[in-house]
């Protein structure tokens, strides 16, 4: 999508300096400063301390950490290694082992003096993949967001509320709880989105900037907020995105969204998932008992990142000296709360079914 008017991928591949370009996220909506990825650490550390994010984008950059990998040291021991240590970075979204074990499946049959250009090749390939899927998920939440409007009067707007950042930035891109938004306001449905803040990274942060560039209009509001829109009528629907969907349809997102699919339940909301399939985890049924959720550090709650009146980028302390924090990163909604998933491949109900008829051959093969 676009930034300042030049389209940008949220990574993207520098011929000339043979390293992986990244967009800085830790800086952002303030700061837009991009990176170059250029050892195994640094592909490490752009993922644990979310320099990327989002579960695609994670993905799509352990795929090129593992090309780097292979340019250093072909041998079967030293993949091995890198996909544990790669795959270590964070332990919720399923993209990163998805990702991973994509490669490793791909680069273990072939001889150690083509690994290294065939893993570039690879990375490419799982990058340009990502941006067609959620260009699909978009097509097809374009169909729902179409309905709702149509039972509007005239030039009313489709109220839809999203949760943490499943924006363009999340993914290579389009985003995939974005992208329906994008396809219909670009096609003239008047939209306007409720932006949750997503404490405590303020990843709503990230949603607002995404959206604000691309002249959809929305509101950034309280995690808090929405149970009390959607009990007065002021949300059509809710879309958010997800780190890990297990085959029988439960959901695990940033923290908060089970909240907010208990609201919308209570209040009769739409509640839809946008689901690029590398997001399933066919090996899971049950989220609540089976999905490590990733606990993180908790200066990140303690704490707050903004922009300071002297333009400077800086950190303030909200409790009080010696309050501990406490930081689990995801949560995990049941399938029973979600009324649908929205993928590359259509639209189905949140069960096992729903998803076996959409993906035979995943389904299957994970049998
Ligand atoms: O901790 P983050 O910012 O990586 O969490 C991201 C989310 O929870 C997103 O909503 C999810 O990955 C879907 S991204 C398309």
């Amino acid at each position: 999508m676009k930034v300042n008017g030049t389209h940008y991928r949220s990574l993207w591949w520098d011929d000339a300096k043979g390293a992986l370009q990244i967009i800085d996220q830790r800086w952002l909506p303030h700061d837009f400063r991009v990176q170059s990825v250029e050892t195994l650490e640094d592909f490490a550390a752009a993922i644990v301390e979310m320099r990327v994010r989002g579960a695609p984008l994670i993905g799509a950059t352990a795929a090129y950490g593992m090309a780097l990998a292979m340019k250093l040291d072909p041998s079967d021991a030293h993949m091995n290694k890198v996909w544990e240590y790669l795959n270590a970075t964070r332990p919720t979204a399923i993209n990163l082992r998805w990702a991973l074990n994509r490669c490793q499946a791909a680069l273990l049959p072939l001889a150690e003096a083509d690994r290294a250009a065939a893993a570039l090749r690879l990375a490419h390939e799982i990058a340009d993949e990502d941006v067609e899927i959620n260009r699909n998920i978009g097509l097809n939440g374009l169909e729902l967001i179409r309905d709702i409007a149509a039972k509007k009067p005239a030039g009313e707007p489709v109220r839809l509320l999203t949760h943490c950042n499943a924006g363009w930035i999340a993914t290579v891109d389009w985003g995939t709880a974005t992208s329906p938004m994008y396809h219909a306001h670009d096609e003239g449905i008047p939209l306007h989105i409720w932006v949750d803040e997503t404490r405590p990274r303020n990843q709503g942060a990230l949603t607002s900037w995404e959206l604000g560039s691309h002249g959809i209009p929305h509101t950034y509001i309280t995690d808090n907020a929405g149970g009390h829109l959607m009990q007065n009528g002021q949300v059509d629907m809710v879309i958010t995105g997800t780190d890990r969907t297990t085959r029988r349809g439960d959901v695990c997102n940033k923290i908060g969204t089970y909240l907010k699919a208990l609201a919308a339940k209570d209040n009769g909301v739409p509640f839809y998932v946008a689901l690029p399939s590398p997001t399933i985890d066919w090996t899971v049924d049950d989220g609540v008992a089976d999905i490590p959720i990733e606990e993180r550090n908790a200066r990140e709650t303690t704490h707050i990142q903004g922009l300071a009146p002297d333009g400077q980028i800086g950190e303030v302390q909200v409790t009080p000296m010696g309050t501990p924090g406490g930081n689990p990163a995801f949560d995990v909604t049941p399938n029973r709360l979600v009324t649908g998933l929205i993928t590359e491949r259509g639209v189905c109900p949140a069960t096992a079914e729903g998803l076996a008829g959409l993906f035979p051959e995943m389904a299957q093969a994970a049998e």
